[in-house]
């Protein structure tokens, strides 16, 4: 019989996990340029994970002067050898995710031992996308969605009345599934005609994803026994995030570091790194509080100059000043230890460059952390510190100590207001166009 105490029976016994994930997030409102990053990061990574999102996200990839937009399957893909998941955090449009798939295979080579589809992700139908843009249509106050269905899919979801992917491939309960649905969309008055040619295609684009459908997250919990290195992609941006970010004009999924390890199913201690990408400025798409947003000839420069139009979209992106209040609390809520900064190439060339290191409000007066209220924050006046600009021409390739003296102290203000280190600098879009420390 064993003679051990209560109080020694609970003690607590750390299990020795590996550190073997690095987790890269966006720490704005997305389209930081996360995927020019994953695709680099990945030539270290055996296995790339989406843990968020569906094909709202638009990653852009520059590869051998081609250019790519993924929306679904992880940026890492493209590296042969690689292996690339969806997990269950995930939601998915089999139609797309059939394009996508059958548009990758042209490119590089694909099997299921390539690509796991999580059986616990969510199911994006026709009927979520129609509901999508319909609620979107008629809100007093829209969102600016990507009517792609990501919020209508999430709200199944949590209601319990959605389709998992693993229902999704049964074809029994996915015809039944269907019919409940349709029949819901006959209730409402929407002409089955309308969406009848998706709901086919749907049925299709089930089929042909089953092959590579499985329990992504017991496989990934193995390869971090074994000790493999994994990357967690990120999609959209901390300040979408439906708990953090500037609710209600946010997105459906938890889009941060701890996001990514509910929806996994994964231990915090398998984090080795939390890597924020933003960007050098600040870029929006869809509606909702923006402080330091420019409305003038500086905003429409930035817009130019740095192609600033929806991946997914085509939507243009409203352009403003580096916020570093809000950057600072993406770093802490994520807990970031390294910040990579893109497109600093961008605002090369200016006289002068801002940064918002406060906000005013003319009721509550001075903010320096982020304000919960949505509406706050729109009322919120940016304070800038203002610093010299530096000449266009920056180097490409090579390390930040070779920029000019301006452009150095603009980075090292960051690190200071953000109490993170710039590891690297984005320049250019391709896959080689960046600055190291
Ligand atoms: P949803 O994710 O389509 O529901 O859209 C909700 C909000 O998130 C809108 O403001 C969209 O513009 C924004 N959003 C969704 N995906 C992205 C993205 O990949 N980049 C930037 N904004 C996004």
């Amino acid at each position: 019989m064993s003679t051990a105490s209560n109080a020694e029976m609970l003690e607590l016994r750390p299990r020795a996990l590996q550190p073997t994930i690095s987790v890269v997030i966006g720490a704005q409102w997305g389209d930081e340029g996360k995927g020019k990053w994953i695709d680099i990061l990945a030539e270290h990574a055996e296995v790339i994970v989406r843990f968020q999102g569906g094909n709202n996200a638009g990653h852009t990839l520059y590869v051998d002067g081609q250019k790519k937009v993924l929306h679904q399957i992880p940026s890492g893909i493209l590296r042969p050898n690689k292996i690339a998941v969806l997990g269950a955090g995930v939601v998915i449009n089999p139609v797309e995710l059939k394009k996508e798939i059958e548009g990758l295979a042209t490119m590089v080579s694909i099997d299921p031992q390539r690509i796991w589809i999580s059986g616990r992700a969510h199911v994006i139908s026709p009927w979520h996308v129609y509901i999508d843009g319909i609620k979107e249509d008629l809100a007093a106050q829209p969102i600016g969605t990507t009517r792609r269905g990501i919020g209508p899919t999430y709200a199944d979801k949590v209601s319990r009345t959605g389709l998992r992917v693993e229902q999704l491939i049964d074809e029994e309960t996915r015809h039944r599934w269907m019919k409940n649905v349709r029949s819901e969309q006959s209730d409402l008055g929407v002409k089955n005609s309308d969406i009848e040619a998706e709901w086919a295609k749907f049925d299709q684009a089930a089929e042909y994803i089953a092959a590579y459908v499985c329990d992504a997250e017991q496989r990934l919990r193995e390869c971090v026994a074994q000790g493999a290195s994994i990357l967690l992609e990120g999609a959209q941006g901390t300040l979408l995030d439906i708990n953090h970010g500037t609710y209600p004009f946010v997105t459906s999924s938890s889009t941060t570091s701890g996001g990514a390890l509910a929806s996994l199913g994964i231990a915090p201690q398998c984090i080795r790194s939390v890597i924020g990408i933003a960007k050098a400025y600040v870029t929006r798409v869809g509606e909702g509080p923006f402080p330091t947003e420019l409305r003038d000839s500086t905003g429409e420069f930035l817009a130019r100059k740095g192609h600033e139009f929806g991946a997914t979209t085509g939507r243009p992106r409203r352009c403003g000043w580096l916020d570093a209040v809000a950057l600072r609390y993406a770093m802490e809520v994520n807990g970031c230890d390294q910040l990579y900064l893109n497109k600093l190439d961008i605002i090369s060339g200016l006289p002068e460059v801002k940064i918002a290191v406060a906000y005013e409000h003319s009721r509550l007066g001075r903010w320096t952390d982020f304000p919960v209220n949505a509406a706050i924050l729109h009322e919120c006046q940016p304070v800038y510190e203002t610093l010299s600009g530096w000449d266009a021409a920056i180097p490409l390739r090579g390390k930040i100590s070779q920029l000019p003296p301006q452009a150095q102290a603009y980075i090292r203000r960051i690190e200071e207001l953000c109490q993170v280190p710039v590891e690297y600098v984005g320049t250019g879009p391709g896959r080689e166009d960046f600055l190291s420390k």
